[in-house]
């Protein structure tokens, strides 16, 4: 069996997806991780790729607009499915107002956590405009950050928090999916 970094290409088929809005098929085992396919062949280095076991977060990437861990999620599970990366999140040169925030706050030494916090965050607003502490410190709970800028972080949610109540961009977040 041949193989790419984690994509098979032995019993591959043509699977389908939305991919920051627009159609991108695969040529790819059911079993491939969706993290293989966005970094591997999308070139989407957003999504990073942390502990491949689903327990970091790094990887996370919205799928019909619910926050997944790309690493731990098959292609073949998802055909047909919309995905949003880091990258798809921004409206031209406009950045999303949760990646204001974290810019904001300075919300990063290495960054590599960035994403899923981000993701992370995107997440909870659409669900939930206005959260509690409880429900911020909830949501990202399960997204290590081997840096320690918890707290910048958390002043970074509260940010887009306001960001989003200031500019009603909670549409453009809803349709971020
Ligand atoms: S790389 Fe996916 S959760 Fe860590
Ligand atoms: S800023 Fe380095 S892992 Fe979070």
């Amino acid at each position: 069996m041949s193989r790419r970094k984690g994509v098979h290409t032995m019993s591959s088929r043509s699977i389908t997806l939305s991919v920051n809005g627009e159609c991108r098929s695969f040529e790819a085992s059911a079993e491939t991780p969706l993290l293989y396919a966005l970094r591997n062949d999308c070139g989407l280095n957003g999504p990073k790729f942390g502990c491949g076991l689903g327990e970091c977060g790094a990887c996370a990437v919205l799928v019909d607009g619910r926050a997944v861990r790309s690493c731990t999620v098959k292609l073949g599970a998802i055909a047909g499915r919309t995905v949003t990366t880091l990258e798809g999140l921004a409206s031209g040169t406009d950045l999303h107002p949760v990646q204001q925030a974290f810019i904001d706050m300075q919300a990063a030494q290495c960054g590599y956590c960035l994403n899923g916090m981000v993701i992370a965050t995107v997440a909870l607003l659409r669900h939930k405009a206005n959260p509690t502490e409880a429900d911020i410190r909830a949501a990202l709970r399960r997204h290590l950050c081997r840096c320690g800028t918890h707290l910048e972080i958390l002043a970074a949610v509260r940010r887009a928090r306001e960001l989003l109540a200031e500019t009603g961009h909670q549409q453009e977040a809803s349709s971020a999916s």
